[in-house]
């Protein structure tokens, strides 16, 4: 009696062991799947990454990889020459996007990219309204999107969301809003118009308080500006002529280009630049490289196209076809009417609106709609 107890509750144990060995090696199965799984899908977004990075090295031939270390050495910050500072590296995802912006239609002619700051509500609104309605411009198709970053006050970030679902024409990037990252900023922009924006012929590049003559850039500079490619159109400011400032609020720090009194690069005026859209992809390829420097204009229309290489800078020149005195451009769109040679300017706040409206009466005048005009 004993002894078959005994034997039973031995056969029991064995029994035991062996089930919770094999419940035990089960378990270690599947979680050695699940770990093999995690590990496979991480393997997989490495092979994305570096496919990524390949794709470019096939393209660093020995002459970029010189401008590389030249642009290192000139930028002397050894805090930004870590790959994983690259820009293209630092913007994140999107916090906001609407991936149907430019696809709503086959073909756009302008894709208006507005740097502007989250507190800016008010010229985000006055742009819809005005150079960025598309319904003022037909046939032509023009469409407007707005970049921004991150902003730290929750009450802001609440009219933001509502503003993006009300519009549908915010772009937010993963990194904080504040005019040293700025070139963050634009390294978003050339990603994001290299990704939803290419039934675009071109991009155009402006800040929130500018005002674009829209009628004229559609009528008279857009047939300058066609079948290009690889071109940028802006104020063109020459290499080792435009002086580094070591002082004020764009001041750069004395270890940074320190053996240059002038950029070694020619680049644009930043407040309104239009680039063929060709150009978004390799820009954006080119931040994967090209180590960081804050100031936006010399980043973005200098160093990147100067890595990117083969790319035509046209002249739109200050005080020609572009200014920053809205007197200037106010007397020229008054007195010259359709024949006057600027299309672009910044505008005082205060200005805005009867600036707008010269514009509009000139060129929304049935002697000027679209069917019998096109003069430059
Ligand atoms: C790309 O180039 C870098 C630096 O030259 C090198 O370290 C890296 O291994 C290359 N990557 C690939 C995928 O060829
Ligand atoms: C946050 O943003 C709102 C809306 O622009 C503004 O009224 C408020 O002053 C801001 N708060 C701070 C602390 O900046
Ligand atoms: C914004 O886009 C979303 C998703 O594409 C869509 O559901 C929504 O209706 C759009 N809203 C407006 C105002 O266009
Ligand atoms: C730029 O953005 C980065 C990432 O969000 C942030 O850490 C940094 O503080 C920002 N720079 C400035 C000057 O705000
Ligand atoms: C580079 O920067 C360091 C400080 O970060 C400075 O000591 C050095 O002189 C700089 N080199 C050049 C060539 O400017
Ligand atoms: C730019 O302005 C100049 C000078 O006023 C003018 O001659 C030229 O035609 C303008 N460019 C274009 C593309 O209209
Ligand atoms: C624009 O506004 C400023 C300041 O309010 C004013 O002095 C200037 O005359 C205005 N310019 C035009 C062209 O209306």
């Amino acid at each position: 009696m004993f002894g078959i107890s005994l034997r039973k509750t031995r056969l029991t144990f064995i029994i035991g062991v062996i089930l919770i060995v094999n419940i035990f090696c089960l378990l270690s199965i599947s979680l050695q799947n699940v770990m093999t799984w995690r590990y496979s899908s991480s393997q997989l977004y490495l092979t994305a990454m570096s496919r990524d990075e390949s794709i470019f090295n096939t393209t660093l031939n020995p002459a970029v990889q010189l401008k590389l270390q030249n642009m290192k050495n000139d930028l002397n910050d050894s805090k930004f020459t870590n790959g994983d500072m690259f820009p293209a590296h630092r913007i994140g995802g999107y916090i906001m996007i609407d991936p149907d912006l430019c696809r709503r239609s086959d073909v756009l002619d302008i894709i208006v990219v507005v740097h502007t700051a989250p507190a800016n509500l008010a010229r985000r609104q006055r742009i819809r309204d005005t150079f960025g309605n598309e319904a003022n411009f037909l046939p032509f198709h023009v469409r407007v999107a707005f970049l921004l970053g991150r902003t730290e006050n929750r009450t802001l970030e609440r009219m933001l969301w509502f503003e993006h679902a009300t519009y549908n024409d915010t772009v937010m990037g993963d990194f904080l809003d504040d005019y040293h990252n700025l070139s963050l900023k634009g390294v978003m922009g050339y990603r994001w118009a290299s990704q939803y924006c290419v039934n675009s012929k071109f991009v155009l590049k402006i800040d929130d308080d500018v005002i674009i003559n829209m009628y004229k850039l559609l009528y008279s500079f857009y047939s300058h500006m066609s079948g290009k490619r690889k071109s940028i159109f802006c104020n063109l400011w020459y290499k080792n002529t435009m002086p580094i400032l070591r002082t004020g609020k764009w001041k750069v720090e004395p270890h940074v280009f320190s053996k240059h009194k002038t950029y070694p690069y020619d680049y644009c005026s930043g407040f309104v630049v239009i680039m063929t859209t060709d150009l978004m992809g390799p820009m954006y390829q080119a931040a994967m490289t090209t180590p960081f420097f804050w100031i936006d204009d010399v980043y973005l229309f200098g160093m990147l196209p100067n890595v990117v290489g083969g790319v035509t800078y046209y002249n739109y020149a200050l005080d020609k076809n572009m200014t920053l005195k809205e007197n200037l451009a106010t007397e020229c769109t008054k007195t010259q009417g359709p024949r006057c040679p600027i299309f672009a300017s910044i505008v005082n706040d205060k200005n805005y609106t009867s600036l707008w409206n010269t514009i509009k009466e000139i060129y929304a005048s049935s002697s000027w709609h679209v069917d019998n005009k096109l003069v430059t």
